[in-house]
């Protein structure tokens, strides 16, 4: 099948009405702070919850706070989000006029001496923070998400898909939002190699143009 056939069948939001349980994104990060839907809450520092205009047009979904995040209770304030940065002021997208969020919001980690080593969330995890997701979703009824990573995709969807399966493609989602999905950040730091690194920096730029040439577009809309 054509990637611009798929058509993507994201679960419905939640049946509940989330704008009476939390009427702002400042209320529902106050009930965040409380969350024990998973364990993960037990060894974290705090809940990172998103952070971004409450009018944003654009969210970004990240996996999982990483160590710097736990502790200063932002998103993507460390490596990851130094180089996210990076790129989407190279792509033309202005970081601060998103709303900038994890599909998991407690870190996960396995303690190695004195570090903690971040640790993937599983399949249960991201489903228990869709919860949350779903009720930022529904404050902010951002025109494009953006999945960063298949943590993202998760989260986003409802199920896993492949990053490699979904990546790049504006595609429209049942609520009438539309979806982009791409890499992780922190996928390019891993990499070793000169040429996979800048071929991958390419590619994650480019997806991430994507996103300022949908900003202009809605501008032009609205
Ligand atoms: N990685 C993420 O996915 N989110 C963060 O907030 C930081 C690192």
């Amino acid at each position: 099948m054509e990637k611009s056939e798929f058509v993507l069948r994201a679960k419905p939001p939640p049946a509940a009405d989330p704008l009476a349980e939390a009427p702002s994104l400042s209320a529902l990060a106050e009930q965040e702070a409380g969350c024990t839907r998973c364990p993960l809450y037990k060894n974290a520092t705090q809940v990172v919850p998103g952070e971004g205009p409450p009018r944003a047009r654009v969210l970004l979904i990240g996996e999982q706070p990483g160590d710097q995040e736990d502790v200063s209770g932002r998103p993507f304030v460390g490596p990851s989000g130094k180089l996210l940065d990076i790129a989407l002021e190279r792509a033309g997208v202005d970081r601060d006029r998103c709303f900038v969020t994890n599909a998991v919001k407690h870190f996960k980690f396995e303690p190695r001496g004195k570090r903690r080593l971040h640790k993937k969330p599983d399949a249960g995890e991201i489903d228990a923070c869709r919860w949350w997701l779903d009720r930022e979703r529904a404050l902010l009824r951002p025109g494009l998400i953006v999945a960063l990573g298949a943590t993202a995709i998760r989260g986003a969807l409802g199920r896993s898909e492949a990053v490699s399966r979904l990546r790049g493609d504006i595609i429209e989602l049942d609520d009438g939002a539309q979806f982009l999905a791409t890499v992780h950040p922190s996928s390019l730091l891993r990499l070793k190699d000169e040429s996979d690194k800048r071929e991958a920096w390419r590619g994650f730029l480019a997806d991430l143009r994507k996103i300022s040439r949908w900003i202009e577009k809605d501008a032009r809309a609205n």
